[in-house]
């Protein structure tokens, strides 16, 4: 009898499974410095409760649980056992610092089943276009992720950028700010060929002193050694976009209307996703001209700078 659970050859778990070995080289070269970036941004203190949806091969994992220490605690919870079993060899390898609780399953069921509460949770790049990744850009999908996070809490939603096309992209930024109060956006890669946004979505406004950022980074960068690029508040500032202003909020991506699902295809199709020539006129027409309310305060900021400084790293000029 054949086993109804089982993954089917074209099922998005089948195909984690088989890249899971070779995924871990691609993870860690193409993705170290968005990864170091995003960890950095969010800057997890120790002790708190961090959850990681779509774990993969568990090298995020692995720096939160350094950065939440013996008193926090790190979740993770991927489709794939094939990435699970890439994850444990690692944690094996080198013991984490904090708890560490890693599940096979998918991440919409286990935010509905889990009772738990947590500081952070972080969503990591899902292809727009599977079906079973794409409901996990959707407003019910938020809606429930904000239900598990305490009142302070952040929900870091990175984006494939370079898998998007304009609308996809606005249909999940409205989405999410249709469910967060407040959503700012931070380049994780600020690179033409592979750009990458991430959504932080809050209860209130972030504000933080950079002169405390500066101490908290200094401190985070005595127990993990992660990039040299982002040491101190003004690196991290610089990475600032933007904030969200939501252009359609009656018309967002649901799980009766998979907008993003359908229209990714398209987009690929008609060669509009948003990387090389397309992100370049997109970044001058929208991202430019995002409203800015940067959450760091004091001298590391200046919009300006901050703006010419990442058209310089995107656009070579
Ligand atoms: C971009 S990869 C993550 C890479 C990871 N940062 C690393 O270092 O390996 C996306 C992950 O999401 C997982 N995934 C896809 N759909 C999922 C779902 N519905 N629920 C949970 N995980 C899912 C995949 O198995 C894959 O490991």
């Amino acid at each position: 009898m054949t086993d109804p659970n089982a993954p089917t050859p074209e099922s998005n778990r089948h195909f984690y499974d088989r890249i899971a070995g070779a995924y871990d080289l691609i993870a860690d070269a193409n993705e170290r410095t968005a990864r170091e970036a995003g960890v950095r941004a969010l800057a997890p203190a120790p002790g708190e409760a961090v959850l990681e949806l779509g774990f993969g091969t568990g090298n995020e994992v692995l720096d939160l649980a350094g950065l939440v220490g013996p008193g926090g605690k790190v979740a993770g919870i991927d489709v794939s056992p094939g990435m699970l079993a890439v994850a444990n060899r690692k944690l094996a390898a080198s013991p984490a610092k904090a708890p560490v609780d890693l599940r096979v399953g998918d991440a919409r069921d286990y935010l509905r089943a889990t009772d738990r509460r947590f500081d952070v949770i972080v969503s990591d790049l899902f292809v727009p276009w599977e079906s079973e990744t794409g409901s996990l850009y959707t407003v019910e999908h938020y809606r429930t992720a904000r239900r598990r996070l305490n009142a302070d809490g952040l929900f870091c939603q990175w984006l494939p950028v370079y898998q998007l096309g304009p609308e996809e992209l606005h249909l999940i930024a409205d989405s999410f700010a249709a469910v967060f109060p407040d959503v700012s956006l931070w380049w994780g890669h600020l690179d033409p060929g592979h750009p990458i946004i991430a959504l932080i979505g809050s209860n209130g406004p972030l504000a933080a002193d950079s002169g405390a950022v500066d101490r908290r980074l200094q401190r985070l960068w005595s127990i993990v050694p992660l990039d040299r690029e982002i040491r101190t508040a003004r690196d991290v500032s610089d990475l600032y976009l933007g904030h969200w202003r939501p252009r359609q909020p009656d018309r967002l991506n649901t799980d009766e209307h998979p907008r993003v699902e359908f229209l990714t295809p398209i987009s690929q199709a008609d060669r509009t996703l948003l990387y090389g020539e397309a992100l370049r006129r997109y970044s001058d027409n929208v991202l430019a001209r995002l409203p800015d309310r940067p959450p760091l305060s004091g001298p590391v900021d200046d919009a300006e700078g901050r703006r010419s400084r990442q058209r310089h790293a995107l656009l070579g000029r």
